[in-house]
C-alpha cells in the first residue's frame, strides 16, 4: 500500500509539472482527486484493510492528497503568472522595447549573389535558375565531354541512385552551373545573355572547399560574338565588383566545352599587380572562361556557322573571399551557422 501511494504521488507530481494550461491541470485533478480518482478510490478502500493498519494508511493517503492539491495550486499560479512558460508560442503583436530590437541581415553569400546579379543586370544579363538535380547530359555529355571521360570522376560528382534515362544518362547533383548552358539554348531564343547562379555540389570538404557551394555562369550567344566581348565583360565585372583599380587578364587553358579556353586572373588587391608575399606574382586566379565550343552550340540546336558565343563560370564564395577586406580562414565557416561569425558582415 505504501508503495502504491508513493507511485501515485510521484506520477501525479510529474504530470502536474508538465501541464501547459489550467484545463490540462483540471484533467489531472480529476484523474487523481475526482470522485472516481485514484486517491479517492484508495480512501474508499480503507475499511477493507486490517483495523490496526488503518490510521497509518489513512493519514498517509491524506498526506498524498494534500501534496497533490498543493502542487496543483502552485502550478496553477505559475501558469497564470508566467504565460510564456506555459505556451511555447509568443504574442507577435506585443510591442517590444526599442532597445531590444536586433535586426538580422542576409547571409553574406546571398549579399554577394545579389550584388553580382545587379552588376550583370546593368549590362543586360538575365538571371535564370536551372535544376540542381541534373541529368548527365546537361552536366557533361552535351558540354562535349566524351562518354567515359574521366572528368566525371575528376569533378567528384555526387550521383543519385536512380535508373539512368536512356537518352540523358545518370542523375546527379550538378557539379557546375555550366549545366545551364544547353538548357538555356534549348529555349530557342537568340541572342542569349544568361546569368545562371546556383548551388553546385562536389565531394570535397576542407578549408577551401565545401561540398555545396555556389557558382555564377555567364553565357552570351549571338551574331559575331568575339573574344573582345568576353574581355570587355570580364573587365567590367572585375572593376564593378572588386574596384576600379583592379585589372583582369586571360591565359590559355583547357576546358571541354570552350575553344579557345581561358583562365581569368585579376590583379592582387594588396599589391595591385606588382607582386607581394600574398600573391607572389601580382595576379590571383578567378576562374574559367572561353568561347563556346561548336559541339555545345550544336547540342543546344544553335548553328555554329551562324552564331558564336562566350561563357564564364566562377565561384561565388571564391570571388567573395577575394574581395578586399574579407578574410575567411576556413570556407566551411560560411555554412556553420555560427552567429558570432555571421554578425560581422
Ligand atoms: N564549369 C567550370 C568549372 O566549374 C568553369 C567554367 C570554365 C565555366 C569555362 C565556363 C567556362 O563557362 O567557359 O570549373
Amino acid at each position: 500500500m505504501d508503495e502504491k501511494l508513493l507511485a501515485i504521488k510521484n506520477s501525479a507530481i510529474s504530470l502536474i509539472l508538465e501541464t501547459k494550461s489550467p484545463k490540462e491541470l483540471e484533467e489531472i485533478r480529476i484523474q487523481f482527486l475526482g470522485r472516481n480518482g485514484e486517491v479517492t478510490q484508495l480512501l474508499k478502500e480503507l475499511p477493507k484493510i486490517p483495523k490496526e493498519d488503518r490510521p497509518k494508511i489513512g493519514s498517509l493517503t491524506n498526506e498524498v492528497k494534500n501534496i497533490i492539491e498543493d502542487t496543483i495550486k502552485t502550478r496553477l499560479a505559475s501558469l497564470k503568472e508566467n504565460k510564456t512558460n506555459a505556451l511555447p508560442a509568443f504574442d507577435v503583436t506585443e510591442p517590444i522595447n526599442e532597445s531590444d530590437k536586433t535586426l538580422g541581415h542576409l547571409h553574406l553569400v546571398t549579399q554577394a549573389i545579389r550584388e553580382i546579379t545587379a552588376i550583370f543586370n546593368e549590362i543586360g544579363f538575365t538571371r535564370v535558375r536551372y535544376p540542381e538535380i541534373e541529368w548527365d547530359w546537361y552536366a557533361f555529355t552535351s558540354l562535349n565531354f566524351p562518354q567515359n571521360h574521366p572528368a566525371r570522376d575528376d569533378w567528384e560528382t555526387f550521383f543519385i541512385e536512380q535508373p539512368p534515362d536512356p537518352k540523358k544518362g545518370p542523375v546527379l547533383l550538378t557539379p557546375h552551373t555550366s549545366s545551364g548552358q544547353v538548357r538555356e539554348m534549348e529555349k530557342g531564343k537568340l541572342p542569349i545573355k544568361m546569368l545562371n547562379i546556383a548551388k553546385t555540389y562536389r565531394r570535397q570538404s576542407d578549408i577551401s572547399h565545401t561540398p555545396m557551394f555556389h557558382q555564377f555562369e555567364g553565357l552570351v550567344v549571338g551574331k559575331d560574338i568575339a573574344i573582345s566581348d568576353l574581355k570587355g565583360t570580364l573587365n567590367y565585372f572585375v572593376k564593378s565588383y572588386f574596384g576600379e583599380n583592379r585589372k583582369s587578364r586571360i591565359r590559355p587553358y583547357h576546358f571541354q566545352f570552350t575553344e579557345p579556353s581561358f583562365e581569368v586572373d585579376i590583379t592582387c588587391g594588396v599589391c595591385l599587380g606588382k607582386g607581394c608575399r600574398l600573391c607572389k606574382e601580382g595576379w590571383l586566379e578567378l576562374g574559367g572562361a572561353g568561347m563556346v565550343h561548336p559541339n555545345v552550340l550544336r547540342a543546344g540546336n544553335v548553328d555554329p556557322e551562324k552564331f558564336t558565343g562566350f561563357a564564364f563560370g566562377w565561384g561565388v564564395e571564391r570571388v567573395l573571399m577575394m574581395k578586399d577586406g574579407i578574410k575567411i580562414d576556413d570556407l566551411r565557416t560560411l555554412y556553420s551557422n555560427d552567429l558570432d561569425f555571421l554578425k560581422q558582415f
